[in-house]
């Protein structure tokens, strides 16, 4: 996590969405915005059934502040408007991606920002050799991603776990949890300008952005608003 994630997480307000929020990476920011009494509601939402177990995590005095449901961002339908929306290493997981955007502008809040980062390479997708260059890096990224980023990533998180969950349970959870990852259809990777411009036509604006390096690959982080 860097300067500009941490910064953003530090000032959450108000309703707060985690879109394919995983296993709550961000939750000591969550628990402790609602805490400090600037964060009003947690919505956070993943496909992975494991999510329900991980709200066993949260203290039962919290628990009417927290929504966690299984969904994916093309079903889910919102009751809320947001003032920040959390898109982590998710957008690419995502199958219709402009529907998931539409979405997400109609309950932002007028004043509300999202901290986006992802995946993202410079290089213009629609030229064909482009496509083939990155298909074939697609395809050694899955990989690669099957064999030790699920596995070695997997364990950190679910350590991070045990101590919340009983021994059965975990179990339970650690079969669903690589279950799910395996069998993932494979993820659309986006370039930056092609993610941006995705963005600014739906009537979005970006306040900050940042290319850079996380996890070995291109990255793109972005602050974004509406216009
Ligand atoms: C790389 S993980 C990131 C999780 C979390 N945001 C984090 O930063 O730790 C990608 C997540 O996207 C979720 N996902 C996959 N397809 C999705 C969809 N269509 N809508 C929402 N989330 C999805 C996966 O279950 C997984 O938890």
């Amino acid at each position: 996590m860097n300067a500009e994630e941490r910064g953003f997480m530090a000032e959450l307000r108000g309703d707060v969405l985690d879109a394919g929020c995983g296993y709550l990476f961000h939750y000591a920011y969550y628990e402790r915005g609602i805490l400090n009494g600037r964060v009003n509601i947690f919505h956070g939402f993943d496909p992975n059934g494991s999510l329900g177990l991980i709200g066993k995590r949260i203290p039962p005095r919290l628990k009417n502040r927290f929504i966690l449901e299984v969904n994916t961002s093309e079903k889910i339908k919102f009751t809320r408007r947001y003032d920040n929306i959390i898109l982590r290493y998710v957008f690419s997981h995502f199958s219709e991606h402009e529907k998931c955007i539409k979405k997400l502008h109609a309950h932002l809040k007028n004043n509300g920002a999202i901290y986006f980062i992802d995946g993202a390479g410079k290089e213009n997708m629609t030229a064909p050799s482009a496509m083939n260059a990155r298909a074939k890096y697609i395809a050694e990224w899955n990989l690669f991603h099957a064999r030790t980023t699920v596995t070695r990533n997997l364990k950190v998180h679910l350590d991070c776990y045990r101590k919340f969950l009983n021994q059965q349970e975990f179990k339970r959870f650690e079969a669903e949890t690589l279950n799910f990852y395996l069998n993932e259809p494979e993820t659309k990777h986006y370039s930056s300008r092609e993610i941006i411009s995705l963005f600014e036509k739906n009537g979005f604006r970006i306040i900050r952005g940042l290319e850079g390096r996380a996890f070995g690959e291109n990255s793109l982080q972005l602050i974004i608003g509406k216009k």
